[in-house]
């Protein structure tokens, strides 16, 4: 979707042209004398319309304005949450009609810091994507073009630039993570990447298979030995500081499909497996708003992308492996085979000397019997970076919840026949996950998104959500203000809880 910013009064906005104009309409409102005003007093008076969050009210060229259809949509307090709820309830009634171009109006709102622009234009460009990489027709596109209509457009534009890079980084990642594995597989993944460093101060560099063996990645060489297509490592780097500053790296799950491998999964909704890489596709989104926004950080993107399938190669339960750290894991599940490729992430990571390691990983099913899909699971052995990682996600509306990492948690980890095993029992599944990554992390601060329930809906709206896009931009850009987080003691597998060390 392109947006366009423009300042519109309300005696413009009723003579500008449009398809649609979607009027976000606050419960406390200036009057005023023009058809707009005169529409929306007369509407309230009567009853029809009360400007409550998410209220409609729509008219067919109605009288004194240029516009085919207005809509009314109450926001409230107009508070970014009612903004967004407001715009999604409009762009949903919407969909029906044939509107191609649209004027999304926030000029009522009393909103000098142009705090509504982000979810307004983000609900926006949320509702108008549709999915058309494997349709043999393309769907009408219904909304290409949308214009902002705010009562002062120089002030807000930094906060709509912030918003439209957003907007398509948050928009690739919904692309790749919807693309099924068989068009978006470890290769076509890196191919993304490659087009990425085609951005300013972005670059790529993939790894294949031997490269990989070569580091020493044993865990991760070991899921991808059951499927066909080739392993690729995507290293992506954004440049925006100084070479010597230290980077955030991101470390985002890329299985492009999981069908647990030998432990095999049970075939109902096994299809929902191939978002298994929308922790990569988070990485790539962010990247891709990094290069729109061109903050002054450094930024490390790594993405171990392969399939888990079951094969005569394949690795089987009770399988060692040695990962590249060092440490052997008994595989005793190949379904938990997202943390066998991010661990070896993870060790990579540290040649980068990074200010903070932040993965994202659809990582477990407890972690969606937990938190279901608002907020993601958010585990840290660093506080400093846990605060922001949180307040990110309350800013961006992009929400996430820390969890514990007691290291008791990390009982059931121990194996007879290895260092570590890659299961404990069910119980707290997604925080024994959590404790299995934390025993790969010892050397940076560290925190792990758990997105498996926030990455993807099912059902009706199955599709990927393009979370935690949002979540990970704001805190990086929170990033380019302040100083580095507090390193943590460099040894975690003795480390005292979160709650001990704060
Ligand atoms: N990709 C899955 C996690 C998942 C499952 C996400 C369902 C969303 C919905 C992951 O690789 C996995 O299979 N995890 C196992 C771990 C278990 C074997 C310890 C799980 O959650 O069942
Ligand atoms: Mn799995
Ligand atoms: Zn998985």
């Amino acid at each position: 979707m392109n947006f366009e910013l423009k300042t519109l009064n309300r005696a413009r906005l009723c003579a500008e042209k449009c398809d649609a104009l979607l009027v976000l309409v606050p419960q406390e409102m200036a009057s005023g004398n023009d058809a707009l005003s005169r529409l929306i007093a007369a509407a309230t008076r009567a009853g029809d319309f009360e400007a409550k969050p998410g209220n409609l009210l729509q008219a067919y060229r109605p009288e004194g304005l240029a516009a085919t259809r207005l809509l009314l949509v109450g926001v409230g307090d107009g508070s970014p949450r009612h903004v967004r709820s407001a715009v999604l309830a409009a762009m949903a009634a919407l969909k029906s009609g044939k509107a191609l171009r649209l004027v999304l109006c926030l000029s009522l709102l009393k909103d000098a810091a142009g705090q509504a622009i982000h979810p307004a234009l983000l609900s926006c460009g949320d509702a108008s994507y549709q999915y058309s990489a494997t349709k043999s027709k393309v769907p009408n596109k219904h909304f290409q073009r949308a214009v902002v209509a705010v009562a002062d457009a120089p002030a807000a534009k930094a906060a709509f630039a912030k918003a439209c890079g957003l907007a398509q980084g948050i928009a690739l990642a919904r692309e790749w993570g919807n693309r099924p594995a068989n068009h978006a597989t470890p290769e076509k993944l890196a191919g993304a990447a490659r087009e990425l460093a085609k951005l300013p101060r972005i670059s790529a560099q993939i790894l294949g298979p031997k490269e990989v063996a070569k580091l020493g990645m044993g865990s991760f060489t070991a899921v991808a030995r059951g499927s066909e297509e080739p392993l690729r490592f995507i290293v992506l780097r954004y440049q925006g500081a100084l070479k010597n500053q230290a980077p955030v790296v991101l470390v985002g799950k890329g299985i492009t499909f999981d069908t647990g491998g030998i432990s095999i999964k049970p075939a109902g909704e096994m299809d929902e497996m191939k978002f298994d890489m929308c922790g990569a596709a988070s990485v790539l989104g962010t990247f891709r708003t990094l290069a729109a926004l061109q903050p002054k950080l450094n930024v490390v993107g790594l993405i171990p992308a392969c399939e888990n399938m079951p094969d005569g190669r394949a690795i089987k339960p009770g399988d060692v492996v040695s990962s590249m750290s060092g440490l052997t894991i008994e595989i005793l599940n190949t379904d938990a085979e997202g943390r066998l490729v991010l661990c070896d992430a993870l060790t990579y990571a540290e040649r980068f000397k990074p200010r903070a390691v932040v993965d994202i990983a659809t990582l477990t099913g407890a972690c969606v019997v937990a938190l279901g899909g608002v907020r993601s699971g958010m585990f840290s052995s660093n506080d400093a970076l846990a605060q922001s990682l949180m307040e990110a996600g309350e800013r961006s509306l992009d929400l996430c919840w820390r969890m514990p990492l007691d290291d008791i948690y990390a009982e059931g980890l121990k194996s007879n026949f290895a260092d570590i095993a890659n299961v404990a029992g069910r119980a707290g599944g997604a925080v024994t996950a959590a404790k299995f990554l934390q025993r790969f992390a010892g050397k940076f601060p560290w925190a792990h998104l758990d997105i498996a329930g926030t990455a993807w809906k099912s059902g009706a709206a199955k599709g990927s959500t393009g979370r935690p896009v949002a979540l990970l931009v704001e805190y990086l850009l929170s990033q380019t203000e302040s100083s580095p987080a507090k390193p943590s003691r460099p040894k975690s597998v003795k480390s005292r809880s979160p709650a001990a060390r704060a």
